[in-house]
């Protein structure tokens, strides 16, 4: 292991030196002038001389030695008094720093969410806020992975266990082999690997890995399309679709599978979740931000809308409204998650306004092509 000299020692040590020096400098300066300009003051045999220290008699001799005792004093106690003092400033610099330590060393063994308590207003107190900090957020990611992995697990698990009871009654005889038992493993085999896909779709995107072919496309031709797609949907729910698109230059620079997928998992969210003869509004623009423009693509649905609390989780992996838990009617809650990092790595923003009892408002902004 390295070995570490304390800073404390380092610094006093220092300040030692170049107080010994300084002390050492003024005491010979001062001599050197006392002995020059006490003889010009005697007017040695009427004239101005400059005589050795040792040609001085003994009145002049004892008011020498006791003008160099004082500075000899003098410069002793503030030698002390200046070692005692940087000794405490190093101390309390160096103090501060070993709690850091210990608490840098903690997250090096794998504890996070500890936090040091360090309420000084400098540098040191600058550098506690942010090991905090950073231990705040090691302990968040710490919780995602996990619940992460726990969501992946539950996600799988499901749909296996549906396929291998199937199988095990298929083998025994008990479950008749026929074409709608197949069909039907086959849905769950689709789910699974839809989910797989998906998050390692996520996973690329999160990590900027993401292949993207963009080019310019046609938004609101795509718009169109994802509600044809639907239609069925729609229709079974009895919902109004209205599409306020804009006129001309609706075009973005963009990835069509990737954002078509987008498209498709917010209108769908509004299909699913909003009740029977409600209405979806999809409205596009052209727009600046910051005087870069962009595609804005504004879907508002009149559903039972999002409650506050949810609103900052919706975009998370496997974030489910409560009234989505249920299998038949919810998803794996990984369709936002997803449509947030396609939009992200299109360099677009994305974000949801909802008021509970009147409806939902997803917002995108998408890089725009030519006018
Ligand atoms: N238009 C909407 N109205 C009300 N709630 C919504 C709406 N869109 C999304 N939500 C809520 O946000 C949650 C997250 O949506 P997300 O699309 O990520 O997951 P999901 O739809 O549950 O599953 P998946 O999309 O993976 O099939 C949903 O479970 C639902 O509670
Ligand atoms: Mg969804």
């Amino acid at each position: 292991m390295r070995k570490y000299n304390s800073i404390v020692y380092r610094l006093t040590g220092m300040s030692f030196i170049l107080l010994i020096s300084t002390i050492g400098i003024l005491l010979f300066l001062v001599n050197l002038q006392m002995d020059q300009h006490f003889s010009e003051y005697l007017q040695y045999n009427g004239a101005a001389l400059t005589l050795p220290y040792s040609a001085h008699g003994t009145p002049e001799q004892h008011f020498m030695a006791s003008v160099h005792h004082s500075l000899i004093w003098v410069g002793a106690a503030i030698l002390t008094i200046s070692l005692f003092i940087s000794y405490l400033t190093a101390r309390s610099i160096t103090k501060p720093l070993c709690t850091l330590n210990e608490a840098a060393q903690t997250l090096k063994e794998g504890t996070y969410g500890k936090t040091v308590a360090i309420t000084r207003q400098d540098e040191v107190g600058m550098l506690a806020d942010t090991i905090n900090a950073m231990s705040l957020q090691l302990h968040q990611n710490d919780q995602m992975r996990h619940h992460l992995f726990t969501n992946i697990a539950h996600e799988l698990r499901t749909p296996l266990a549906i396929i291998q009871g199937n199988l095990e009654g298929m083998i025994d005889d008990v479950i008749p082999v026929n074409k709608t038992m197949l069909l039907s493993m086959e849905e769950e085999v689709l789910r699974v690997n839809r989910l797989v896909q998906d998050l390692r779709d996520l996973s690329l995107a999160e990590i900027n890995e993401l292949e993207l072919h963009k080019e310019d496309t046609d938004i609101n031709a795509m718009l169109s399309r994802a509600v044809n797609m639907l239609q069925p949907l729609i229709d079974e729910k009895n919902l109004s679709v209205q599409l306020d698109l804009l006129k001309n230059g609706c075009t973005a620079y963009i990835d069509k599978d990737r954002i078509n997928q987008v498209l498709y998992n917010i209108i769908s969210n509004a299909i699913r979740y909003i009740p029977e003869k409600s209405s979806i509004c999809i409205v596009t623009d052209r727009v600046e931000k910051e005087k870069v423009p962009y595609i804005s693509i504004r879907i508002t649905d009149t559903g039972p809308g999002i409650a506050p609390e949810d609103i900052p989780y919706i975009f998370q992996y496997f974030y489910r409204g409560e009234k989505s838990r249920n299998r038949k009617s919810g998803g794996s809650g990984i369709g936002l998650a997803l449509a947030r990092q396609f939009v992200l790595s299109h360099g677009g923003t994305i974000a949801a306004t909802s008021h509970p009892g009147k409806g939902t408002s997803f917002s995108i902004l998408l890089p725009a092509g030519p006018a």
